[in-house]
């Protein structure tokens, strides 16, 4: 159980958000992490409808809702815009987080299409869906917003085995740096944040081990702490792209990896 933090000390106070992809892993966490900061509400959309309202439930029903949305679906996408915005008045934060993994590990010589079609529908479009229809929001009420993605470490670098995860997560850097570019006028901003390796189900799917063994893998690899990284270390890096502690900072990709670079191409060969 953490210490709520004190009302001077919230940085999101008032504001409403959304979070995609936050019936599990980061997305859960930083829900609950943005109405510590003291959100007026925060919005939970995700497909696990049974999961996506417990996290809700557990949040506070006063303060935060559970939308089913699927991401690759544009009118779902729409409705939880609009939801959101005829419900709490306006969108002050978007948190396109949904995301999944390659079906299996794949060089270039053996890429399933239909599989790279299923990531790129999630991670690539349903990313580019979200940030359209709050960016549209936003600008349509004169909300200077934030909206940040959830990139990856392998969004800025190749990897020996993940062709399609990795191709998604660089279209989330192009999405990411067109759309700041484009929305820098209206004063919506628009950034990224890029986890290293936390001990997600969706991480454990691609490394096909249980979180236990892959924290304390991390745990002795990550900047000599001794400690993994959490979703709490992504959660507050999110807050800060969310917030006015961030208000000059557009285009970003903050990445939160501790320092793991190359190591974890060498992991993921494993
Ligand atoms: N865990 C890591 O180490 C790691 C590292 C880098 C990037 N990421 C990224 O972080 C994000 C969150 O992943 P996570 O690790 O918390 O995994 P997770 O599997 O715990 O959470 C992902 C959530 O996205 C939801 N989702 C999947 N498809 C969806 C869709 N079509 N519409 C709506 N929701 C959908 C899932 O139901 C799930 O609740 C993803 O974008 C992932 O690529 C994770």
């Amino acid at each position: 159980m953490t210490q709520p933090i004190p009302v001077p000390l919230q940085k999101l106070h008032g504001k409403v958000a959304i979070v995609t992809g936050a019936a599990s892993g980061i997305g859960a966490v930083t829900a609950r992490h943005f109405a510590d900061h003291g959100a007026l509400a925060v919005v939970i959309a995700d497909v696990q409808d049974s999961k996506g309202r417990q996290v809700a439930a557990s949040i506070g029903s006063h303060r935060c809702t559970y939308v089913h949305c699927d991401v690759t679906n544009e009118d779902q996408v729409k409705s939880l815009v609009e939801f959101t915005v005829k419900h709490y008045g306006s969108l002050d934060v978007m948190y396109s987080n949904a995301g999944i993994t390659s079906t299996s590990a794949q060089t270039v010589l053996e890429l399933d299409l239909s599989g790279y079609d299923r990531v790129m529908a999630v991670n690539a479009r349903g990313m580019a869906a979200c940030v359209k229809h709050a960016a549209g929001a936003m600008v349509e009420k004169g909300v200077k917003g934030s909206i940040v993605c959830t990139a990856s470490f392998v969004a800025d670098c190749g990897t020996e085995s993940l062709t399609d995860y990795t191709m998604s997560k660089h279209a989330v850097l192009g999405l990411v740096r067109s759309a700041s570019v484009q929305l820098a006028p209206r004063g919506v901003r628009v950034n990224c944040v890029s986890p290293g390796m936390v001990a997600t189900p969706l991480m454990c799917d691609i490394l096909k081990i249980s979180a236990e063994e892959l924290r304390e893998t991390m745990a002795a690899v990550y900047l000599g702490r001794d400690e993994p990284l959490t979703e709490k270390h992504v959660a507050d890096a999110v807050v800060f792209l969310a917030c006015e502690d961030s208000a000059f900072v557009t285009g970003h990709n903050l990445v939160v990896d501790g320092g793991l670079g190359t190591k974890s191409i060498a992991v993921l060969k494993q």
